[in-house]
């Protein structure tokens, strides 16, 4: 009879014991402890990048690989892009459901209560070079926000821990858009308190010399569908980031700092920068067949395809396609549109990607729909750690109330020298 257990034998020893298989998994420690000794663990895991790891349980993020499957607390993505706004899937991520109304009016009114930052915040933003990355000063300011509240470091104390999660959400897109003014030698713009969350958004980013600003409502909607596609994507390399940072208990805006920065990263945070660049240097469709040729030599990388967690299409590149379809009934499309959907039409026909799993990821219309929304490049890093943030609180929470969570310490193999004598400067060669 089939057993949920897997059987180890270490050969070297002859020796062997059952592992219990639990969800999928098997015990670091149950596969390891039999070797372990007064001298060492004898046995550890090797597994650079974390790639076949589960560093924790977590009930927020539920990801597929096929056929590309993206829900949140149990809700598909699709479902709540087409119902919900970016606020209410932000309460969904932290709280496990979807607000009543009366919880969601009480959140809007916590939240918008304290969007605003303290004088001091603009004068360390103002510290920055003239020409300073928006995602430096966003990543420096949230990290420096901790030191503006007494309680912060009050992780185990619900409600000092409560302030600090509706500190980070309502002030995130302060911070954000102040780097951009800043970025731009523009006046900050305070946030408003009769527009939403991602109106304001907006207007502290865009408004200039008007009374009254009034988001156009496709474009504000449109940017609400990027927050939400970005929300939370489970253990992203930025996220396991916030997790094990956090996990060393310090409070809750080092471990979002911690998040920014690892988007600031190339590896992630600028894929729809390089997406867009790869599409403005093909510039028409003509170009796309002899592109997918090269890429197939090995001599390009076609940005805005594949996935560490997707083997089809990413369900938000669906969703961030049919957006643009909606915001160009009134604007002219981008010319590179019709090359980002000739280079999934030609990839979806050809066996060399579909073999391998390359379909079109977030990034091969974020950038065209940030664009479309009049958003720069220099920003997309920014808008992404924005919308996540609401992603690594509900992250953070989740891992400091986990009782099975300890601080993030891994293992090492040591391939340098054994013990040797030390050696004077003057006896060195
Ligand atoms: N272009 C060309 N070849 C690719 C691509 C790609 N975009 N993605 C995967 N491959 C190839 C690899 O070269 C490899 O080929 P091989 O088997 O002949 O050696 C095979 O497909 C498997 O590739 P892996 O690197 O194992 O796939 P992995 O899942 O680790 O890669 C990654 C994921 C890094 C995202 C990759 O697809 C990539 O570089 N994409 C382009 C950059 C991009 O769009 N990044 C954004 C990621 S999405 C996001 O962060 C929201």
């Amino acid at each position: 009879m089939a057993r949920d257990t897997l059987t180890v034998i270490d050969n070297r020893s002859g020796q062997q014991f059952d592992v219990a298989i639990e969800n999928g998994a098997v015990r670091a420690t149950d596969l390891t402890n039999p070797f372990l000794t007064s001298a060492g663990p004898g046995l550890v895991i090797y597994d650079p990048g974390l790639a076949h790891t589960a560093l924790c349980s977590s009930s927020i993020t539920n990801i597929q690989l096929e056929p590309g499957l993206l829900e949140h607390r149990g809700y598909r993505i699709e479902d709540l892009v087409a119902n919900s706004t970016y606020l209410e899937v932000a309460y969904l991520l932290l709280n496990g459901e979807l607000p009543t109304a009366d919880q969601f009016a009480h959140f809007q009114r916590a939240l918008s209560t304290r969007k605003f930052v303290h004088e001091n915040v603009k004068s360390f933003i103002q510290g920055f070079r003239y020409d300073a990355e928006p995602m430096a000063m966003l990543a420096a300011a949230v990290g420096a926000l901790g030191s503006f509240y007494p309680d912060a470091a009050e992780i185990d104390d619900i409600d000092a821990r409560t302030s600090q999660i509706m500190r980070l959400v309502a002030k995130m897109p302060t911070l954000g858009a102040y780097a951009f003014r800043y970025g731009n030698g523009q006046p900050f713009v305070h946030p408003s308190d009769d527009l939403s969350y991602t109106g304001n958004l907006l207007s502290m980013m865009f408004r200039m010399s008007e009374l009254q600003y009034s988001p156009d409502a496709k474009l504000e909607h449109a940017l609400d569908v990027l927050l939400m596609v970005h929300a939370d994507h489970e253990q992203s390399a930025a996220t396991t980031a916030v997790r094990a940072v956090g996990s060393a208990h310090v409070d809750p805006y080092a471990a979002v700092a911690a998040g920014v920065y690892t988007l600031s990263g190339p590896m992630r945070g600028n894929a729809d920068r390089d997406t867009l660049r790869m599409l403005r240097e093909l510039g028409t469709v003509d170009a796309v067949p002899a592109f997918l040729q090269r890429v197939k030599a090995g001599e390009q990388r076609l940005f805005g395809f594949g996935h560490w967690v997707y083997r089809a299409v990413d369900p938000r590149a669906k969703i961030l396609r049919a957006q643009l379809e909606t915001l160009n009934e009134d604007r002219p499309p981008s010319p590179l549109l019709a090359v980002a959907d000739e280079l999934a039409r030609l990839a979806a026909e050809d066996e060399y990607f579909l073999s391998r799993g390359i379909h079109p990821n977030v990034d091969l219309y974020s950038g065209l729909t940030y664009e479309a929304i009049g958003i720069t490049q220099s920003m997309f890093g920014v808008m992404f750690a924005i919308a996540r943030s609401a992603g690594w609180i509900a992250q953070w929470l989740e891992m400091i109330t986990d009782p099975e969570q300890t601080t993030v310490r891994p293992r090492q193999l040591y391939t340098g020298p054994s013990t040797r004598a030390y050696k004077p400067i003057a006896g060195r060669r």
